[in-house]
């Protein structure tokens, strides 16, 4: 059975201290929420990782990085190594997000070697993959998919693949307000799954599939009714405790 995940991408938002307080509130609120069938992420800023660990029930929520650097150790100022989220209570980190690969320059070589990394130190890689929209337009998205599938995750053994975690995030979606259909969302992620199996056997069956841009208390439902969409990778809305926890309570 592949696990249902909601994860908050908290992006650049948030002070330490605004950090700290969304972090508690969501915790209160899913402690006291019914059913725990979803495993919760919050991915707050580096600076906040070490401090939202400590207040949230480590049980209940994990606290992913929403970066790692290809390089372990050494003179590369201004990074952060996989080895140092782990060592700060990160049990994850979301790689390849569409707004790395824009603004600062990753490529599907480079998140080879990020999500390689994520590994060796063990953290659960959140695989971002997504199409502009000018390929979905010009009907070319499966193969921008297919690609950042291929490249990034292909050379990994089938143990390694087991291990991550995947989130379609379509650009044209994101911050947008304009959701992907269920049934656009559905079709890529059967399409990645089908990929995915092909290459990873069974496997493939138990690997979580986020759906992410847009993604909101009311849409949530009837995205997550579809058979391969596993949850959510939230940006705005899991920016306020209560959104996030009707998208949390929308499965
Ligand atoms: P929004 O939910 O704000 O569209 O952002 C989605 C996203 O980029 C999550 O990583």
């Amino acid at each position: 059975m592949r696990k249902k995940i909601v994860a908050g991408n908290w992006k650049m938002n948030k002070t330490f201290q605004e950090g700290v307080d969304l972090a508690i509130e969501i915790d209160k609120l899913y402690a006291e929420s019914g059913d725990k069938n979803v495993k919760v992420i919050v991915t707050p800023p580096f600076t906040h990782i070490a401090e939202v660990n400590k207040v949230v029930n480590n049980d209940l929520i994990s606290v992913a990085g929403q970066n790692c650097s290809t390089e372990t150790s050494g003179a590369y100022t201004g990074e952060i190594s996989a080895e140092m989220l782990w060592s700060a209570g990160a049990d994850a980190v979301i790689l390849g997000h569409s707004e790395r690969r824009e603004y600062f320059g990753e490529t599907n070589e480079m998140l080879n070697t990020k999500v390689k990394k994520a590994l060796e130190f063990n953290l659960t890689p959140i695989y971002c993959i997504g199409e502009v929209l000018a390929e979905r337009e010009s009907g070319k998205y499966f193969d921008v998919i297919k690609e950042q599938l291929q490249t990034v995750l292909f050379d990994l053994s089938v143990e390694d693949f087991s291990k991550v975690v995947l989130a379609y995030e379509p650009v044209w979606a994101i911050g947008t307000g304009k959701t992907a259909t269920p049934a656009q969302a559905q079709e890529v992620h059967k399409f990645i799954r089908d990929l995915l199996k092909e290459k990873f056997g069974a496997a493939a069956d138990n690997t979580s599939i986020l759906y992410g841009g847009s993604c909101k208390p009311d849409n949530a439902k009837e995205l997550f009714a579809n058979p391969d969409i596993d949850g959510g990778l939230i940006g705005g809305a899991s920016l306020k405790a209560a959104d996030f926890m009707g998208i949390i309570n929308a499965f």
